[in-house]
């Protein structure tokens, strides 16, 4: 049998020409989304028994979920964030039939319907123009009355992932507030556009298993009684203490779509918020939780079972955090051997990686195995 430290040198992981503008990881923005090619060839190196399942505890915006799918194993991902949870859901869900029809009835209706009440949501003038907030709500208040789910959610998704576009917000990765040239019209052609993109890359997309499971959950909460399927394989990349805001970067996505973002904001393992408040969070709560997760995995994976983490180091006040190290030290306590440890480069042009604070240029892949 071929070791899996020998597997992995097969390949380099730099992934220097990974391209994903027109591939299905590009419906929606996601900060610090993986490459596809990380899982899906981690899944095919490794590899998991029969019967068993590929688990992503922190899926995002579903990355490893596809390529599972693609490569014919039934997948279970997990989140808090509803807005990946929305992501993860439209891009492993087949294509509902009548979602182009769907999209242009939408606008239709939007454009025709009566003036219709903004929901009160905090700071909305600084973000949105007043004449956007209105085609918003309209056009929300029609995708509401969809009944078939599938074609509701892909139009969520459609909006949601225009929002920040025709928002005051300069860009998915600056918070400033600039003008832009956008009114009504080029609004409805933006979503238009949108949804069109979303049905021809879906047609391009043809996986051989329908069998994703997407539960929208604090990993905290989780128990082993939650799984419905045995776990052969889990590929992840769990958020950095005081790295990346998930939460502020869909924060008014969260709003317009009816989701509470500070109750997400709550319960975000490592979000910058928790650093930087008085009796601020450190490196040994992030620990902590680490080890609430990867005593969750030890507990849901079959013998032999592999787990492969993703992880960068962090900055916490001034302080670097070599995470790799940490993770692989609780690894080893909960029971895992560690059976592979690569350092890959991020690419420069990898726009949601660019922290300033943090200056995250290499990240590891580490390899568990039950
Ligand atoms: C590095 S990102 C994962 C990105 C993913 N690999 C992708 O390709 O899009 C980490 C994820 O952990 C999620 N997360 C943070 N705290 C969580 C918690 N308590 N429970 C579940 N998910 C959490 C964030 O919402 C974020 O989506």
């Amino acid at each position: 049998m071929v070791a899996i430290e020998d597997k992995l040198s097969q390949v380099n992981w730099d992934f220097p020409d990974s391209d994903t503008k027109e591939n299905i990881n590009s419906i929606h923005p996601y900060p610090a989304k993986f490459i596809p090619e990380i899982p899906r060839n981690l899944i095919r190196l490794i590899g998991l028994p029969p019967g068993t399942c590929v688990l992503d505890p922190f899926c995002g915006s579903g990355a490893t979920l596809v390529e599972a799918q693609m490569a014919g194993f039934p997948a279970i991902g997990i989140d808090l964030n509803p807005i990946a949870c929305l992501i993860s859901q439209v891009k492993t869900r087949p294509p509902p039939a009548d979602f182009l029809d769907s999209s242009i009835s939408v606008v239709e209706q939007a454009k025709k319907s009566k003036r219709t009440a903004v929901p009160k949501i905090s700071n909305l003038d600084h973000w949105f123009q007043r004449d956007i907030q209105e085609a918003i709500a309209r056009l929300l208040t029609q995708v509401d009355h969809i009944k078939n789910a599938s074609t509701k959610d892909a139009l969520y998704l459609s909006l949601s992932s225009i929002l920040v576009r025709v928002s005051n917000q300069e860009s998915d990765t600056r918070y400033a507030a600039v003008h832009k040239k956008v009114d009504r019209e080029s609004f409805y052609a933006l979503f238009l556009n949108t949804a069109a993109r979303l049905t021809a890359i879906k047609a391009l997309n043809k996986p051989k298993t329908n069998e994703v499971e997407i539960a929208c959950k604090n990993i905290l909460e989780v128990t082993p009684m939650d799984f419905p399927h045995s776990v052969g394989l889990v590929v992840t990349s769990p958020p950095y203490p005081n790295a990346y805001e998930y939460w502020l970067y869909h924060k008014y996505r969260m709003f317009w779509l009816g989701y509470d973002p500070i109750q997400v904001k709550n319960q975000e393992i490592g979000a910058r918020a928790h650093y930087f408040k008085k009796n601020h969070q450190t490196e040994h709560d992030f620990r902590r939780q680490m080890r609430n997760v990867l005593e969750l995995l030890w507990a849901v994976i079959v013998k032999g079972g592999c787990i492969c983490i993703i992880i960068g180091r962090s900055i916490i006040h001034g302080r670097t955090i070599d995470n790799a190290s940490m993770l692989t030290e609780i690894a080893g306590e909960v029971g895992f051997t560690s059976v592979g440890n690569i350092s890959r480069q991020i690419s420069s042009s990898r726009k949601t990686f660019n922290l300033s604070h943090a200056n995250i240029k290499t990240e590891n892949i580490l390899v568990f195995r039950k």
